[in-house]
């Protein structure tokens, strides 16, 4: 391994991953050809999870290759399951021998996802114990409702030393009907795994309804849990003594597909995005075809073609089925390329606009009042150095990248890559000019002040 230095001090190994490689984008190319789409990051992760509360061995196929998924294996690799990789996207994960003590809270902070063990542990073994965990930063993002069910479970939570420890009274919990005050996805899937091995029956209302409840319901069930409703506005879960192994294919990731769709109505040209589910992409294809790009659903892809102006529109993100927030910042970059004022409303998530200095570095005109962003569109992009700023705003900035003049430099990549499984190549392979380089002075790789 490459050691880097910064100041004469040795940078550590999340720092070299995160700050010593850049991304260099080259636009005005239109993008042309297929690109294939991996698994879902965000039903991989509670799925891996989960197979700490089967126990024994399964089968994971479809698993793409990001480092939130490796961040996954590592915590689980500590708690003692055997991860073994059949092929580039398949793994067997064995966690029948697991302790629940020793893994360390550096490690719960690198992920939001790391919180699914939770539920997870409860059921399996009547208490668990989890360090808080991390995920990108759009303001105040709290775990109450997922406290709050657990409660209900019958668990009793305490907080001490940056953890989250909890208790099954008897050591089981009991099943209950539990009402979520918003629509939270961390939330609905903690409590459908804790639900599973408890006594009697647990009624979730207002869960989330995302592709990945269900695809992580269709898991459970396939290892024997009683899962009914995923998908709808009432889940409800009759407990099951145990569970068994099973082998298993994560759904394609809507959001990758999204990017991809997105990227080739900004850049123009005509790509085919192969292996989707059309129907997860709808609240995304209405968008685009209202701007006037066009979107034909096949069997398991979409072909997504521009050649003319792109139209201005309003758009507002909400939970599944509406148009996702992980979608967010992409959006926006292509309502900069719509002549007239565009508005972008978040719905989710109370501040999801840090990304907005770094494309107004390449020349976009938006300004943000409160939850909106007024996009004034229409006028083209410079190439810029900016930086990424998550993991969705990171792949914005590729995407600006794709439709500016002259030469955009991305630099904090490691956080793109926390989702995004051989993004650089995929682009490659569509006609994008793009590269991966080593940054050369590691001083200049420092986070730079805004
Ligand atoms: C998941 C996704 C993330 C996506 C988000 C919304 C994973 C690993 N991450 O995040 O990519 O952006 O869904 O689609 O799957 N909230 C509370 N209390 C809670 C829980 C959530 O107030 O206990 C709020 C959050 O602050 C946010 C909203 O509810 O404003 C939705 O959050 P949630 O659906 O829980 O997102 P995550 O599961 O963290």
């Amino acid at each position: 391994m490459i050691r880097y230095y910064a100041k004469g001090i040795p940078l550590s190994a999340d720092w070299q991953y995160k700050y010593m490689e850049k991304i260099v984008v080259r636009g005005g190319k239109p993008l042309l050809g297929s690109v294939e789409i991996s698994g879902m990051k965000n039903a991989a992760l509670p799925i891996i999870y989960a197979t700490v509360l089967v126990g024994s061995k399964c089968v994971i196929e479809n698993i793409p290759s990001v480092r939130d998924v490796a961040i996954s294996f590592e915590i689980l690799r500590e708690m003692g399951a055997k991860i073994r990789m059949l092929s580039r996207d398949t793994y067997e994960i064995d966690c029948t021998h697991m302790d629940i003590e020793g893994v360390s809270p550096e490690l719960f902070r690198k992920m939001r996802a790391s919180y699914y063990l939770l539920g997870s542990e409860l059921g399996r073994f009547g208490r668990a114990k989890v360090g808080f965990p991390g995920g990108c930063d759009f303001g105040e993002r709290p775990i109450d409702q997922h406290i709050k069910g657990l409660q209900a479970l019958g668990g009793t939570v305490e907080l001490e030393n940056g953890n989250i420890s909890i208790e099954a009274e008897g050591g089981r919990l009991v099943g209950t009907n539990i009402f979520f005050d918003i629509v939270s996805v961390g939330a609905t899937i903690n409590i459908m795994l804790a639900a599973v091995t408890a006594a009697g029956t647990t009624v979730i209302d207002n869960p989330a309804r995302e592709p990945h409840i269900v695809d992580l319901a269709n898991f459970l069930n396939t290892c024997g849990a009683n899962i009914s409703g995923a998908g709808t506005d009432m889940i409800r879960i009759k407990g099951v003594e145990r569970l068994h192994g099973c082998t298993y294919a994560i759904i394609p990731d809507m959001i990758e597909a999204g990017t991809f769709m997105i990227a080739a109505a900004a850049a123009g040209g005509c790509v085919r995005i192969d292996n989707v589910i059309p129907k997860h992409l709808e609240s995304i294809t209405a968008k685009l075809e209202e701007m006037g790009v066009e979107v034909e659903d096949q069997d398991d892809a979409v072909v997504v073609r521009r050649s003319g102006p792109l139209s201005r529109t309003s758009v507002k993100t909400h939970p599944y089925p509406g148009f996702p927030t992980d979608m967010h910042p992409q959006m926006t970059v292509l309502l900069s390329q719509a002549a007239g004022v565009s508005y972008l409303t978040e719905g989710v998530y109370e501040n999801r606009f840090r990304y907005v200095d770094e494309l107004r570095r390449m020349g976009a005109s938006i300004k943000v009042d409160g939850r909106t962003a007024i996009v004034e569109g229409g006028e083209p992009l410079r190439g810029a150095p900016v930086k990424a700023v998550d993991l969705r705003a990171g792949v914005a900035m590729i995407i600006a990248g794709l439709v500016a003049v002259g030469e955009t430099e991305v630099t904090e990549i490691g956080l793109i890559e926390r989702g995004y499984d051989d993004i650089v190549g995929k682009l490659q392979r569509i006609g994008a000019d793009i590269e991966r380089v080593v940054i050369p002075d590691p001083e200049q790789a420092l986070p730079r002040a805004n």
